[in-house]
């Protein structure tokens, strides 16, 4: 897709569909009134009709009269005081899907209204949309046919249309915002995959592929690596399937470089490519969900990618342990006792908490590689999921400075987080009979007391996203189909940019 940002007025500009995102009710005091005027009042009449709403999302399709597009679309971003940099994103991921099944090969964005707006103006606009058209494209129907019908087109030009404002510096922010945006489709593309196409080691070969492509250096252990390392917790998932476990290391810049901001960050993201629960076996119901639950190294391997694209050579860490959990004879059960590659005696009371147990084990190792930020990404708890819905991720943080640099990248990147406290009382429900901790305590709380766990494993700054309820979408909504979202690649993205070389 080539990307063009003109300075013309929006009536100016040739493409197949113009598309005019606005904030609040139309106002054509604006140059919205230019382009209704031109369009033959056409914007004016459907808004009269009834057949565009104020409301978020609203979408219409008009003949352009004088103007130059093909078409005219109306979109609208809803409350102008509640504008953020999520709702310019979707705004423009629902132009790209509004035009699913149409034959469209040029889209012009007049980004005018939205400008107005916004903290950041024109510049914020055009990566925001740019990035949110690229998520808009995305269509997971066509990972398994190619006959899918009312597929988002594929572009060959995105007009960005900036009346005033400077072309170079906005072409810069669109190109970042395509990078952005489709990185978080590698991810999605990953994540949505089904488990008997992603095992542990496909995903480590499709890692090593996006490694290879992006000029970072890789690492894959298997089994007996993992034990002369002592992860006693990433085995003891693992080794109840027939698919061996891969903990997937891959590293841009050189070994423990610190980046402008005096670190050296790991992002770590959970690897189950299938969790059944093992021998602590899940209802039937949704199970198949699980597939989705290797959404945290997805994300990762995705994120260090774009950060190679965006500023090369950048030191980060990116760690994802991979594996099947499965119930089988050789599976860990209730009960048995395991040794952390920390040290600790760990008590796995319950099969079906092992996001945490591989988790440690890959924080433990970060830190060996010689992290001393660290960032972890899960598809963790069911009921992070039922406090937040699909919305907003759940947090944990800690030291609290550290949490306010991962917050703040997750507001660069129009991300919805809510930090969570940990309360230090629900620590003794961890205790072991036998073990210095439980994988598991009593449901009340559960959501912090597997954050309480992670704490077990780290001994740097760390933050822990719970992305259980984001990671993926059960309906589709105007912006996004069902399935994986790509929930918090921009933000791991932003913290790790935050410490790149300035150019
Ligand atoms: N992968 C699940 C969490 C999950 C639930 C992700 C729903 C996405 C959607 C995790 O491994 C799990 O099973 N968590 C248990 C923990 C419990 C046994 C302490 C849960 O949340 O029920
Ligand atoms: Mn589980
Ligand atoms: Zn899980």
């Amino acid at each position: 897709m080539q990307l063009r940002v003109v300075s013309d007025q929006p009536w100016d500009v040739a493409a197949d569909v113009l598309a005019v995102p606005f904030a609040g009710e139309p106002n054509f005091e604006t140059a919205l009134g230019e382009i209704d005027r031109r369009s033959g009042g056409e914007l004016h009449a459907v808004t009269e009709f009834g057949e565009l709403k104020a409301e978020r999302y609203a979408a219409a399709i008009m003949a352009p009269g004088q103007l130059r597009a093909g078409r005219l679309m109306a979109i609208a971003a809803g409350p102008a005081d509640e504008l953020t940099r999520q709702v310019v994103i979707r705004v423009a991921s629902t132009i790209e899907r509004r035009l699913g099944g149409r034959k469209v090969k040029s889209l012009a964005v007049w980004l005018g209204d939205l400008a107005d707006h916004i903290e950041g103006g024109a510049e914020t606009v055009a990566e925001m949309v740019a990035r949110g058209v690229v998520e808009g494209s995305f269509e997971p129907a066509g990972i398994y046919r190619d006959d899918v019908k009312s597929a988002p087109p594929a572009l060959d030009e995105l007009i960005l249309v900036a009346p005033g404002a400077s072309p170079a510096a906005l072409t810069r922010a669109a190109e970042r915002g395509v990078v952005m945006g489709e990185g978080a489709n590698l991810a999605r593309g990953l994540a949505n995959r089904a488990a008997n196409d992603i095992s542990p080691d496909v995903l480590a070969e499709e890692a090593r592929t996006i490694a290879e492509r992006h000029g970072l250096s890789i690492d894959v252990l298997g089994p007996e690596q993992a034990a002369e390392l002592g992860m006693g917790m990433f085995l003891a998932v693992g080794r109840g399937s027939d698919n061996p476990p891969r903990m997937i290391v891959l590293r841009s810049g050189a070994a423990r470089a610190k980046d402008a901001l005096g670190r050296h960050l790991a992002i770590v993201g959970k690897g189950v490519c299938f969790d059944s629960g093992g021998i602590s076996i899940k209802p039937a119901e949704r199970m198949e969900e699980m597939k989705m639950d290797k959404t945290g190294a997805c994300t990762v391997i995705a994120a260090i990618a774009t950060v190679a694209r965006l500023a090369p050579g950048t030191p980060l860490l990116a760690v994802a342990p991979a594996v099947e959990n499965m119930p089988g004879p050789h599976s860990t059960r209730p009960g048995d006792i395991v040794k952390a590659m920390n040290g600790k005696t760990v008590d796995v009371i319950n099969t079906d908490a092992e996001g945490r147990l591989i988790l440690g084990d890959a924080m433990c190792y970060a830190e060996k590689l010689g992290a001393t930020h660290i960032v972890d990404v899960a598809t963790l708890t069911g009921a992070v999921a039922r406090a937040f819905g699909d919305q907003m991720t759940g947090t944990f943080g800690t030291p609290q400075a550290w949490y306010d640099q991962v917050a703040a990248a997750g507001e660069r990147a129009g991300e919805r987080y809510w930090q969570m406290p940990f309360v230090e009382e629900y620590r003794p429900d961890l205790d072991s009979w036998y073990a210095e901790v439980t994988n598991t305590g009593s449901v009340e709380g559960g959501l912090i007391k597997s954050a309480l766990f992670l704490r077990e494993f780290v001994t740097v700054p760390w933050a822990h996203l719970d992305i259980a309820g984001t990671a993926y979408f059960r309906k589709k909504t105007p912006y996004a189909p069902a399935g994986a979202t790509g929930v918090s690649h921009a933000t791991l993205v932003e913290l790790a940019l935050a410490g790149a070389k300035k150019a």
